[in-house]
């Protein structure tokens, strides 16, 4: 960081965005957090806190991880680390996403039509290097344009790179059977992922990585406003909600992201390792679908 902050200065570049600290994301009828963008501070080693914000990383404390996503952040178009992993920051969003989050949807059609843009630009892009380099394609999402309840899962598998849509896998086949279970319909849902793109082994997306795909993940909840959210699993939790805790700390209430009620419970592919943990999410998707007025027994 304080390579890239003598780098920024080399370059001319004095200032960056300074970013109010927020709160964590608040459980459900406490305050929302704030996102906010106050002013500008001076490039030096002294502001390292900001910046470091800026890539805020699983380690970051959480004071410090609710933070311009580094796809925002006005810098140059390319970090690559020694690795040549995927420490690209972006000099902006790409247009097709701003002008679909800046676009009010009412109707199916233009819900189906502006996911299909975002599918798109997702399908084009290329700002982790690594993961673009290595997909079959990009995994966007499936389902109903006009969900009531969205699923957002880690990152695309094996079987999701090949064949293209989120949950198709063995942790797919289980969220299946859970689905089910609880009276839902998968046709009704709209299921995406943190990760647009399989991260090589399975391995948990990067801060950077998550950061990147983040614009696409917002547009399409934008798009689709759904009234509630199913994080499965921490990738999903922490990310979505800025938080820091493990998904173990975070289920069994339901937190608020802009006004959408959200619940997060243990990823599937847990449950394939610990079958034990199925009893929990039994009692998380119970709670859940009691909000939506549907007694499991
Ligand atoms: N795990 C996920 O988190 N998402 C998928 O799409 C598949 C497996």
């Amino acid at each position: 960081m304080a390579q890239l902050l003598r780098h920024l200065a080399g370059t001319g570049v004095t200032h960056l965005p300074k970013v109010d600290v927020p709160k964590p994301s608040r459980v459900l009828g406490k305050p929302r957090p704030s996102l906010v963008v106050a002013e500008t501070v001076a490039v030096s080693e002294s502001v390292l806190p900001v910046t470091e914000a800026g890539v805020a990383t699983s380690r970051t404390p959480s004071r410090l991880r609710a933070v311009t996503p580094v796809a925002e952040m006005k810098s140059p178009s390319s970090v690559l680390g020694s690795d040549n992993s995927a420490k690209v920051m972006q000099a902006g969003p790409f247009p097709e996403t701003k002008a679909v989050t800046e676009t009010i949807y009412t109707d199916l059609e233009s819900r189906r039509d502006a996911l299909s843009k975002l599918a798109k630009c997702v399908a084009g892009c290329q700002r982790c290097p690594e993961l673009a380099s290595r997909r079959t394609q990009t995994v966007f999402g499936v389902g109903n344009p006009t969900a009531d309840i969205m699923f957002i899962g880690e990152a695309p598998g094996a079987e999701e790179d090949a064949n293209g849509e989120p949950f198709v896998g063995p942790a797919g086949q289980l969220l299946n059977k859970i689905v089910e279970a609880s009276q839902l319909k998968r046709e009704n849902l709209y299921i995406c992922n943190i990760l647009r793109c399989r991260p090589p082994g399975n391995r948990n997306p990067l801060p950077e990585e998550a950061a990147n795909c983040r614009e696409f993940l917002d547009a399409q909840i934008h798009v689709v406003q759904p009234k509630y959210i199913v994080c499965w699993g921490t990738v999903a939790a922490q990310n979505l909600l800025n938080e820091t805790q493990a998904v173990g700390k975070l289920r069994g209430k339901l937190f608020d992201y802009r006004g959408i009620k959200v619940m997060c419970t243990y990823h599937p592919s847990y449950l394939l390792r610990n079958p034990a943990a199925k009893k929990q999410v039994w009692e998380d998707m119970k709670f859940f679908m009691k909000h939506l007025g549907v007694e499991l027994q």
